[in-house]
């Protein structure tokens, strides 16, 4: 086979017994220390996953861990299996508590939030800064994490809907959407309330037109928005008497 000429290295076996491997299909030592048949390497069908082989660099990149581990920062836990090789370990402050995580460059917020923190009240819509289910707060301004890089976020004061409600006591505006029913799925609900926190923080008494402007990114399927509305003003009164 054509194939196997390319694989044939300087020092290898006699043409003979290279053509004789070929037709009994014998396994042969790899450079991955597995034993593989040609075919079965030159079809990507190796059992124990080789996915691929980039012989220009001289990487060899295997599937299942067998790549060595890079050393982890001083005084970092042992790198859970899995966990990709090129994963930094960052800590995130998530409703007043410091977590550990390990995150690539690429790993956004709400990946970090849901998957590693298990924090799945911040939602994933889009995830494509088009729907604000996903908002959280980060140093008191409302962002939609799935757009943020964890990374990123280190050093900050990031607040979850987790982290609203105190001593088993909803959140004032928690509580003004349960009075008006300020939902109907709830998908919405979290990233509606993280927004109208950061709103109210900011602007106590705001117009009807900052309401609508501010909540006009976070959408509602259920088109819930008149509801929403009346819970977001109940809410500027109810945060003032709380
Ligand atoms: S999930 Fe983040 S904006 Fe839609
Ligand atoms: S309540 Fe269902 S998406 Fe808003």
């Amino acid at each position: 086979m054509a194939e196997d000429r390319d694989l044939v290295e300087e020092g290898g076996p006699e043409p003979q017994e290279r053509a004789q491997e070929g037709q009994n299909q014998q396994g042969s030592q790899g450079l991955l220390g597995t034993t593989i048949s040609r075919r079965a390497f030159l079809t990507g069908a190796v059992a124990g996953g080789a996915v691929g082989v980039v012989a220009t660099s001289g990487v060899i990149a295997v599937a299942g861990g067998a790549l060595p581990q890079a050393p982890g920062l001083p005084g970092a836990p042992a790198r859970p299996s899995g966990e990709p090789v090129d994963a930094q370990l960052i800590t995130l402050n998530v409703n007043g508590k410091d977590y550990e995580v390990y995150a690539k460059a690429n790993k956004t917020l709400l990946e970090a939030l849901r998957q590693d923190l298990g924090l799945t009240g911040t939602k994933l819509g889009c995830n494509y800064s088009e729907c604000s289910a996903c908002t959280v707060l980060v140093d008191g301004v409302a962002i939609n994490s799935c757009s943020s890089l964890a990374v990123r976020e280190q050093g900050k004061k990031i607040i979850t809907i987790e982290g609203m409600e105190k001593d088993g006591k909803l959140h004032p505006v928690q509580q003004a959407f349960w009075d008006h029913m300020g939902f109907q799925c709830g998908f919405c609900t979290p990233g509606q309330i993280m927004r109208t926190v950061a709103l109210l923080n900011r602007a106590p008494n705001p117009s009807d037109d900052l309401i609508r402007r501010e909540l006009s990114g976070n959408l509602c399927k259920c088109g819930a928005y008149a509801f929403i509305f009346a819970a977001v003003k109940d809410a500027a009164t109810k945060m003032k008497s709380a």
